[in-house]
């Protein structure tokens, strides 16, 4: 049985990360070129971030026509289970170990002090003694990982240790899904964490002249959406909110009388009449620009914080051209769609893996922002 004990582990191996979010199931395969690595255990952020380490090998996408999973809830194995089947089927990986993640909302996180020089079965007794007071619910449901972060800012005696607690049963259920079509669960991340692994490079190189950079990641999905705000790469904000790019489908069709799968995948193929681009998506640009800066206003009144220097965005809904605009229109900041794969290298065979049914421009260029999360989790691979 896999817990979240695997959280923190470095993976070496071939390893998948795979998106099982409410719209879809999204697949990436990164190939790692440790040419100029340090040793495994002193990788840090920038060196698994660098994308001249990595070969985008795989990256496709199966659409779902239903929901199947609510808020890291898996609510129908066996549809979710096909869709997953097909997918791989149509990447012909041979890749069986898979990293999968939860939303932040289903994993409890906590930084705890404890004292340097305890060996591993010493620090985890005290964990699981701290993870008690922290976790509204009985340890045995619980599946638990820890890792030391560095030393202690409080004491010089102390290391920090980051400890994260999932439900069991959730973490179970993404096994449980994973071995149904043969794969093997190795890893189960936090969807934010992967997201930020993917987005380092792009957080890294943005610019500042003396403050500690302040910089917004929003990926826009399907119903959720997730703003994380990191101050020099730390992250000071995290917060799931409830919109996204189904208000879209909902417009679309309303506004031409499709049912709403037909809109859904109209709009995902750009297969829209003319009036779409003057009449539907303008409003809706500006509804979720608005709905950024909502979001971030309510960062800028329960912080100290008053204010970020750029806003990257991913999702989706980041595939939305004009986007960018309406964002920094209604918030009056730079933003850019985030690409997780700019500067790796492409692998012989994504071309025909996953461009072929999608038209001449292929699926990595035209949807990479949706890829984000999948992304942070092939790269755990090397995390
Ligand atoms: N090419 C496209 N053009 C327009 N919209 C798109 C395109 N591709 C995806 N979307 C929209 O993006 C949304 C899905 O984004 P994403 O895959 O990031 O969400 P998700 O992770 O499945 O959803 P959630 O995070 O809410 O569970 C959907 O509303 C979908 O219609
Ligand atoms: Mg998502």
């Amino acid at each position: 049985m896999i817990s979240l004990r695997s959280l923190f582990h470095r993976q070496a191996e071939p390893l998948m990360g795979l998106d099982i979010s409410s719209s879809s199931i999204k697949l990436v395969e990164l190939g790692f070129m440790d040419k100029s690595m340090p040793p495994q255990g002193l990788l840090n952020n920038d060196h698994v971030a660098d994308p001249s380490h990595w070969v985008l090998e795989r990256c496709a996408m199966e659409t779902l026509d239903r929901p199947w999973v609510v808020d890291g809830h898996i609510e129908q194995l066996e549809p979710l289970a096909e869709a997953l089947g097909r997918l791989l089927q149509r990447c012909g990986t041979t890749t069986k170990r898979v990293a999968m993640a939860l939303p932040p909302s289903s994993v409890i996180t906590k930084k705890i002090n404890l004292p340097a020089g305890l060996n591993e079965a010493e620090m985890e007794a005290m964990v699981q003694v701290e993870a008690n007071q922290y976790i509204p619910f009985p340890l045995e449901e619980v599946s638990l990982d820890f890792c030391v972060v560095g030393p202690s800012a409080a004491s010089a005696a102390d290391v920090e240790v980051l400890i994260a607690a999932a439900r069991r049963e959730k973490v179970q259920d993404l096994q449980a899904l994973a071995e149904s079509v043969g794969l093997d669960p190795v890893t189960v991340d936090v969807e934010s964490y992967a997201a930020r692994r993917a987005a380092w490079a792009a957080i890294q190189s943005v610019p500042f002249n003396g403050d500690p950079p302040m910089v917004a990641l929003l990926e826009l999905g399907a119903t959720t959406s997730s703003l994380q705000v990191l101050r020099q790469g730390e992250v000071v904000f995290e917060r799931d909110q409830a919109f996204g790019g189904a208000a879209l489908t909902q417009a679309i069709a309303q506004q031409f009388g499709f049912s709403p799968e037909d809109a859904e995948a109209r709009k995902r193929k750009g297969d829209l009449p003319d009036s779409y681009a003057t009449e539907v998506l303008p409003a809706f640009l500006d509804s979720l620009a608005q709905d950024v800066a909502r979001a971030l206003k309510y960062f800028f009144t329960s912080t100290p914080y008053h204010r970020v220097d750029q806003i990257l965005l991913a999702g989706g809904c980041a595939t939305l051209s004009g986007l960018p605009q309406a964002v920094s229109h209604w918030v009056q900041t730079p933003a850019a769609v985030l690409n997780p794969f700019a500067g790796m290298a492409l692998g012989a065979g994504l071309s025909t893996a996953v461009g072929t049914s999608m038209g001449s421009n292929p699926l990595h260029q035209r949807q990479a922002p949706s890829f984000l999360t999948a992304c942070g989790l092939a790269m755990r691979r090397a995390a």
